[in-house]
C-alpha cells in the first residue's frame, strides 16, 4: 500500500513538473516579439539550407560524372585560389573519368614543396599524380593574413564536415529516404546565399552578409562565384545556380568518393539479410515440426 502511495506521489510530481515546464515555456512564447531581439542570440543559420536533387542522393545514387568534371574545373578556376584540398591526390582524379596522361598534364600545372634535398634545402618541383592539391598559402597564418583573419577552410572533406540540424518532423523522414546530402545542400545554399543584409544590420568589417553561413550571419568569403566566370565545353548553363551545384557535387565526390560501392554493398547486405531471415524462418519451421507443442501435451 505504501509503494502505491509513494508510486503515485511520484507521479503527481513529474506531472507537475511537465506542466510548469509547458506553462514556462508558452509564457516565452507569448513574450512580445522584438523584445527579446536585443539580448537572445539568433540561432544559425539564419535560413534552412536549400534541398537540391543531387544525382548521388537515395539507396541507389550514383555520382554524374559530368557534372564531377565541371566541379573539378570549377573548384580549379576558382576554389583553389584559396581552398586546399590536402587530403586528396591528384592521381584519384581518375575516378573521374581521365586517363593517366591527362591527369599528369593536371597535375604538371601544380607546383609543389618536396625536400629536403641533400643540401639540406626544401626546394619546389612540379607535382605528380601522387602529389595532393596544395594549398595556396605558405601556411594557416599568412591564408587567415589574407582573408581578413578566417583562414579558408581545406576543401578534402568540407561537404562531410557541414551540415545542418534538420529538426523534428524532417530527421523522421531523413531516416526511410537516407537523406545524407546535408553537406552539398549546404554549399549549395551558401554560394547561391548572398543578399544584401536587412535594414539596420551592421556587418562586421571584411564580413559578407549570408543567411545560410552556419556560424553566424556573415562571413569573411566574398561570394565567390557569379553567372559566367566558368566556361564549360559540354553545353551545360554558365549560371552560378549551375556552378554552385556542380562544384558541390564534386566537394561530396572528395570527401567520399566510395559513396556508390557504399550504397551498392548496403543494398545486397541487405537482400542477403532478407533471404537469411526467410532461411531462418524455414529452418526453424523444420527443425520443430515434428515437435509436439506444449500447450497439446495438456
Ligand atoms: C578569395 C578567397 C576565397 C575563394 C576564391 C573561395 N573561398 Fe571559400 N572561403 C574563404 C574564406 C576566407 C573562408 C572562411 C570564412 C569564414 O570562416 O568567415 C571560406 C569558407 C568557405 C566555406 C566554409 C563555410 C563554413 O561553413 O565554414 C565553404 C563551403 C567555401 N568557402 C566554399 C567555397 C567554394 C565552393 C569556392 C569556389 C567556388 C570558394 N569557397 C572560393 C575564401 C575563399
Amino acid at each position: 500500500m505504501n509503494k502505491l502511495v509513494s508510486s503515485l506521489l511520484s507521479l503527481a510530481f513529474v506531472a507537475g513538473l511537465g506542466g510548469t515546464a509547458a506553462i514556462a515555456q508558452e509564457d516565452h512564447a507569448a513574450a512580445p516579439a522584438g523584445e527579446h531581439a536585443e539580448t537572445e542570440t539568433p540561432h544559425y543559420p539564419l535560413k534552412h539550407p536549400k534541398s537540391v536533387d543531387w544525382s548521388f542522393a537515395g539507396p541507389f545514387g550514383h555520382y554524374d560524372k559530368a557534372q564531377l568534371q565541371r566541379g573539378l574545373k570549377v573548384y580549379t578556376e576558382v576554389c583553389s585560389a584559396c581552398h586546399s584540398m590536402r587530403l586528396v591526390p591528384f592521381r584519384t582524379l581518375e575516378g573521374l573519368g581521365y586517363s593517366e596522361a591527362q591527369v599528369k598534364a593536371f597535375a604538371a600545372n601544380y607546383k609543389v614543396q618536396d625536400g629536403p634535398n641533400d643540401e639540406g634545402e626544401m626546394f619546389e618541383r612540379t607535382a605528380v599524380p601522387s602529389d595532393y592539391f596544395p594549398s595556396p598559402y605558405p601556411n594557416a597564418q599568412a591564408a587567415a593574413a589574407a582573408n581578413n583573419g578566417a583562414a579558408p577552410p581545406d576543401m578534402s572533406l568540407l561537404a562531410k564536415a557541414r551540415g545542418v540540424t534538420r529538426g523534428f518532423p524532417q530527421f523522421v523522414f531523413d531516416m526511410f529516404t537516407q537523406y545524407q546530402e546535408g553537406g552539398p545542400d549546404y554549399i549549395y545554399s551558401l554560394l547561391t546565399g548572398y543578399e544584401n543584409p536587412p535594414a539596420g544590420f551592421q556587418v562586421p568589417p571584411g564580413g559578407h552578409y549570408n543567411p545560410y553561413f552556419a556560424a553566424a550571419a556573415s562571413l569573411a568569403m566574398p561570394q565567390p562565384i557569379n553567372n559566367d566566370q566558368v566556361t564549360y565545353d559540354d553545353g551545360s548553363p554558365q549560371t552560378l545556380d549551375q556552378y554552385a551545384k556542380d562544384v558541390s557535387a564534386f566537394l561530396m565526390w572528395t570527401a567520399e568518393p566510395h559513396l556508390e560501392e557504399r550504397k551498392r554493398t548496403g543494398f545486397m547486405v541487405m537482400v542477403f539479410l532478407l533471404i537469411f531471415t526467410g532461411l531462418i524462418y524455414l529452418t526453424k519451421k523444420s527443425v520443430y515440426a515434428s515437435k509436439e507443442h506444449d500447450s497439446a501435451a495438456h
